[in-house]
């Protein structure tokens, strides 16, 4: 599928991955609606991209929000008249943590956003999809929802929903010209990348992961995980479970401690009284 021309939604465009990835539709020539919650940040971003010779208009949207999705899919139906392509990106990692220090509500929210979020935004864009006899959904995974890493359960469990939904929902929509596509970041430097001091994985630019997004769409690609290293971490996950488990136990347990350590840190600095200038 090539983007020139199709009107992309790409969620969660406000930063990092999905505001790389409007980036470079918007470049391809694609007609990109920028979504998010922060409208300032959108209309900034969108406003740039213009005046870089793209389209690109923003809409607020919540994906946690019924209201919220179907009032912005209702206004891009009105202004575009169809929806080509919708990338399901809105998401954050959370913080790592181990589970027994969590609370559910933690785990639901992770579920809200990167799950129901990516259901309700796809539930709104279908019929549109499906009347028109073509559309693209893109749901943006991660390798851990195949490879799961300790001190992220709740991220980890919701994107392996949201690969064994797309995965089924595949299945439903063949032959009606919808198509379902799951790409997976390798780790990233974005806000919620950074949140999590792997040691380890090369850490990637959005601008790269954003091109293998937009490779992944061209080439009308049903799953891909971008990034040499985690397709190897898949590999090795088959033929050596074990092995792979014990390698996602050390980096998720020593960038939990590390993380722990970070929270220590800004605690204390907020704790220390301030510093009295005598000069
Ligand atoms: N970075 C990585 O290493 C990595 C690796 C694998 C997968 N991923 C996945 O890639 C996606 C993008 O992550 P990122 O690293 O680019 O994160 P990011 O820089 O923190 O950006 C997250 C985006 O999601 C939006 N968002 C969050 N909650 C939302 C909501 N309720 N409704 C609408 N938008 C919402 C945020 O905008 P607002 O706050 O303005 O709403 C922001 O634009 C996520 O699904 C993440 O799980 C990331």
């Amino acid at each position: 599928m090539e983007p020139k021309g199709k009107v992309i939604i790409v969620t969660g465009a406000s930063s990092g991955i999905g505001l790389a990835s409007a980036r470079a539709l918007a470049r391809e020539g694609a007609r990109v609606v920028l979504a998010a919650r922060s409208m300032a940040a959108l209309s900034r971003e969108a406003d740039s991209i213009v005046r870089e010779g793209g389209s690109a208009v923003p809409v607020a949207m919540d994906v946690t929000s019924d209201a919220s999705v179907g009032a912005a899919v209702a206004s891009i139906l009105e202004r575009f008249g169809r929806i080509d392509v919708v990338v399901n990106n809105a998401g954050n990692g959370g913080r790592l943590s181990l589970w027994e220090s969590t609370d559910g509500a933690f785990t639901r929210a992770m579920f809200d956003v990167h799950v129901f979020g990516m259901e309700r935004v796809t539930r709104a864009v279908l019929p549109a999809m499906l009347a028109q006899g073509s559309g693209t959904v893109v749901n943006v995974a991660s390798t851990v929802a195949w490879v799961p890493m300790p001190a992220a359960a709740a991220y980890c469990a919701a994107k392996a929903a949201v690969v064994a939904f797309s995965e089924s929902l595949r299945g439903e929509l063949e032959g009606r010209g919808v198509r379902v596509t799951v790409f997976a970041p390798p780790h990233t430097s974005t806000d919620a990348g950074n949140d999590w001091p792997l040691e380890g994985p090369q850490v990637f630019a959005p601008a790269w992961v954003a091109d293998q997004l937009v490779e992944t769409l061209r080439r009308d690609r049903r799953s891909f995980l971008a990034g040499a290293s985690n397709r190897s971490l898949l590999v090795l996950q088959r033929i050596a479970p074990a092995l792979a488990a014990r390698i996602m136990k050390d980096i998720g347990l020593r960038a939990e401690a590390k993380s722990a350590a970070r929270m220590r840190g800004a605690d204390d600095a907020a704790r220390r009284p301030p510093r009295l200038d005598t000069a």
